[in-house]
């Protein structure tokens, strides 16, 4: 299994591909951007690990100052935590009583905090923790207008409530983040969207308070609305996620974070008007979008299929790339993208410095 890993110091034109580079330079300051940032705005950092599904990136992220990290699914929760991750927001609801049983079995493991956003869920988180004797932290998630998941602010104040009520849970506060706004291009329209999501996220902390429950936690935003949000007074910690490697989507948003993550192919096939890649559906995601092509400027992505990609010039030029050449592509959607992969290999001066496994890929239960 995996014995054809690359060696340390593998010039990156040598690694076998497709496969995930990343500059870890790049990577590296991106974390220390936003928490430098943060620390400005007076705000914590909970960096959302649904990018890169890796113990060794939320590691770095804590190491700069993140006071843990978040996930959405409860068994990138079990990877993370066996990866030596002891803080973890679960932002999603974790449904059924198979999946509460893991959730409280993992709490006795980790600190961790999980969303919930129904009178039922609660219940029988209630009663799961209870016999086994565990408390369970959870937090509220309010529908600040990305209209997903998540409840009104009213409904939040019955459903503290409920949480004050059971011996079993520890209410933190409340979450909810604006995905409608945060890929907003034009940025006065994006600060005015994120000013309303988190108006309705403070009226809920309110009215929670004016009921005498302690609201720690009101956790909001992503890579294009934190330094939004983090100027709202109430707002306590973001949660952004992409920031770390960036990718095409989110380039057109801000610029204050590089791109850190391209997808490496080798040519296989060389026709007069053509050259076919060896990546495909199964390594690059297309979900927002086709890659761009970010080692020759001059061609583009004309088709893929699961295995090959097909790249043509974009003007008369013959393409002067050999069988056997490296492409670089920048993905429009880094998250999809990185899923699809086992390992990222780290890069740094033109040379493998670490494979880093993905291991919460396709971890959805
Ligand atoms: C609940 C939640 N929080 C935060 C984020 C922030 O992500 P990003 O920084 O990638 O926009 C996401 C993205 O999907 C999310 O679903």
């Amino acid at each position: 299994m995996n014995n054809y890993l690359p060696e340390k110091g593998t010039p990156v034109n040598e690694l076998d591909t497709p496969c995930i580079i990343i500059d870890l330079d790049i990577a590296e300051k991106n974390i220390a951007t936003l928490q430098n940032n943060a620390n400005e705005l007076g705000i914590d950092v909970r960096p959302h690990a649904k990018t890169h599904k890796s113990p060794y990136w939320a590691k770095k992220q804590i190491a700069a100052g993140a006071i843990g990290v978040c996930c959405a699914k409860l068994a990138e929760a079990e990877v993370l935590t066996e990866g030596g991750i002891d803080n973890i927001l679960i932002t999603n609801q974790i449904i059924g009583e198979t999946k509460i049983t893991r959730l409280v079995k993992l709490a006795k493991k980790t600190n961790i905090i999980v969303a919930v956003e129904s009178e039922k869920n609660i219940n029988q988180l209630s009663e799961i923790a209870k016999n086994n004797s565990v408390k369970i932290g959870v937090i509220v998630e309010i529908n600040v207008g990305m209209n997903r998941c998540g409840v009104s602010p009213e409904k939040s104040v019955i459903l503290a409530q409920e949480i004050e009520n059971s011996k079993s849970l520890n209410f933190h506060g409340i979450m909810g983040y604006e995905g409608h706004a945060v890929a907003v291009r034009d940025h006065e329209s994006r600060v005015l969207e994120t000013q309303k999501a988190m108006s309705v996220l403070n009226d809920s902390a309110d009215k929670i308070r004016s009921m005498g429950i302690n609201v720690g936690l009101v956790s909001a935003s992503g890579t294009g609305t934190y330094s939004i949000s983090g100027k709202i007074p109430g707002i306590t910690e973001v949660q952004c996620g992409s920031y770390i490697f960036m990718d095409g989507d989110y380039l057109n948003v801000l610029d204050e974070f590089k791109s850190a993550l391209t997808v490496m192919s080798t040519v296989i096939s060389k026709s007069e008007d053509r050259v076919v890649a060896d990546f495909g559906l199964k390594s690059i995601s297309v979900d927002r979008g086709i890659a761009e092509i970010i080692s020759n400027e001059k061609l583009q992505i004309k088709k893929h299929s699961e295995e090959h990609t097909v790249i043509e010039s974009e003007s008369q030029e013959k393409i002067s790339l050999e069988i056997g050449d490296k492409i670089f592509a920048l993905p429009m959607h880094g998250d999809t993208t990185i899923n699809l992969h086992e390992n990222f290999y780290g890069i740094r001066k033109g040379k493998l410095e670490e494979v880093i496994p993905i291991s919460g890929r396709g971890k959805f239960l």
